[in-house]
């Protein structure tokens, strides 16, 4: 017997044969799930295009997220052109719900939502997606973690997310400043066990001490910067009660607890055949706003900004350039720079820049080298007028060679075209000498 077998037989009153039986089936593999990006194709025509793919594709509880079965797997998910142009996003379906709860149980129009904790980028695009007017602040603390948060931020194209990099700690200095908060903690991931089995075989009750005093001193900020009458969701995907409903039960059992419960559940592997997860959903009582001078902090006097407002000029170069190859306009919005490229968001980042060091600021459209602008696919979503873009259809043969190649040999004028596949919309290419380049897009 190990010791989170005795753990769960004491915590939750299960023989011993049952948390045994409950340990195996959190080591079976989960069936593959998907959840489809809206704003980039629609339910209606995703599901039309899956079914000419020949993939199979099962409703869950949430109606944006399936479980997937391919029969012809011999190019991955994650390379299909479907997945790399961002229709969908490779989630776990119980680790989708906190933002779905959240949506749910939300009281009013959320302006500004923080993601406390949230490389990957699973939940951040989700709530873009669920939001698509409101302003996510991603945050992730690790900085080996934020390319993987940057790259799947790219990769879906939302225009209304920026990340910063800090301890989720530093935003007890902004009190009752977001509208919503979604903390998806740290975790000892005893719910991760069908991915990595060492993760019961070395459970120890020591490591969850210490972990779950971080995630209490994560909670007691989310709380406070979440303004009254806001919402707030705890989760984890762990099973312990320390690291869940004690984390929970620590500020809903203050006194003067500002926490109105709403929800609260866990997905066991064995019942629902899922990850194993926590999810929690709160409201802050809605009591008179007080009056706060948030200090102003991060971006300050720092030389190195990352992410800094395009000069006129940037923005002119990206502007005539739209004009003359694609005689367009960019949407309402604003424009930033990093090393890397040009962002559009379609809010305002510049006020927020007092307090916040942003590392990433949007959608990413292009790049500028000297005058020359080059754009990503994902300029399409970012124009005021496409429809007299000229169409490229691409073809899956003409995908599945363009993975090694980068590029596919085509018989159109050069110029700008806007790529599709299927039932959907890639992007933005440009074809140069017969050539479609699509190296941006890998
Ligand atoms: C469960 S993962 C987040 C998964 C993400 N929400 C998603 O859906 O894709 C927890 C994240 O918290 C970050 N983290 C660890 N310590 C933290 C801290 N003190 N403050 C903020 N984030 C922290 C980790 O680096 C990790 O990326």
């Amino acid at each position: 017997m190990s010791r989170f077998s005795d753990y769960i037989q004491n915590a939750f009153g299960f023989s011993p044969a049952e948390a045994e039986g409950i340990i195996e089936s959190m080591k079976k593999p989960i069936g593959k799930s998907i959840r489809i990006n809206t704003r980039k194709i629609t339910l209606e025509k995703f599901k039309l295009h899956a079914k000419e793919q020949w993939w199979t594709l099962t409703e869950t509880d949430i109606p944006e997220v399936f479980l997937i079965d391919r029969d012809d797997t011999t190019i991955a998910l994650g390379n299909t052109i479907e997945h790399v142009a961002g229709w969908f996003y490779i989630q776990e379906v119980a680790a989708a719900h906190p933002p779905y709860l959240l949506k749910k149980h939300i009281a009013n129009h959320p302006d500004k939502i923080l993601d406390m904790c949230a490389s990957p980028g699973g939940k951040t695009t989700q709530l873009a997606d669920y939001f698509p007017d409101s302003l996510i602040i991603a945050n992730e603390v690790n900085r080996t973690r934020t390319p993987q948060l940057f790259d799947n931020l790219d990769r879906m194209g939302y225009d209304n997310i920026a990340v910063v990099s800090c301890d989720g700690r530093f935003f007890q200095n902004f009190p009752d400043f977001f509208d919503a908060v979604l903390l998806d903690a740290p975790c000892s991931g005893e719910g991760t066990v069908f991915r990595d089995s060492s993760i019961v075989d070395h459970w120890h009750e020591k490591n969850i001490d210490r972990i779950a005093k971080l995630q209490k001193q994560l909670m007691e900020t989310a709380e406070a910067v979440t303004a009254p009458g806001g919402t707030l969701s705890y989760s984890t995907c762990t099973l312990n009660v320390m690291e869940n409903e004690e984390v929970i039960d620590s500020r809903l059992q203050k006194e003067s607890t500002p926490l109105t419960e709403l929800f609260r559940k866990r997905f066991w592997p064995h019942i629902e055949h899922t990850g194993g997860f926590f999810a929690s959903i709160f409201q802050k009582k809605n009591a008179s706003q007080t009056e706060h001078d948030y200090p102003v902090l991060a971006a300050q006097g720092q030389k190195n900004l990352i992410v800094t407002p395009a000069t006129k000029g940037e923005r002119e170069i990206v502007e005539r350039f739209i004009s003359k190859h694609l005689k367009s306009t960019l949407k309402n919005g604003f424009l930033y720079v990093t090393k890397d490229g040009v962002y559009f968001n379609q809010r305002n980042l510049g006020p927020l820049a007092e307090y916040f060091f942003f590392v990433h600021a949007g959608t990413k459209i292009g790049t500028v080298k000297g005058n020359t602008f080059t754009p990503t696919h994902h300029l399409w979503w970012c124009l005021e007028e496409v429809s007299h873009i000229p169409e490229f259809p691409i073809s899956s043969e003409q995908w599945a060679s363009s993975i090694n190649h980068k590029q596919i040999t085509v018989d159109v004028p050069d110029g700008y075209y806007k790529v599709s596949y299927g039932r959907g919309t890639v992007g933005i290419c440009s074809v140069q000498n017969q050539v479609l380049i699509t190296k941006n897009l890998q």
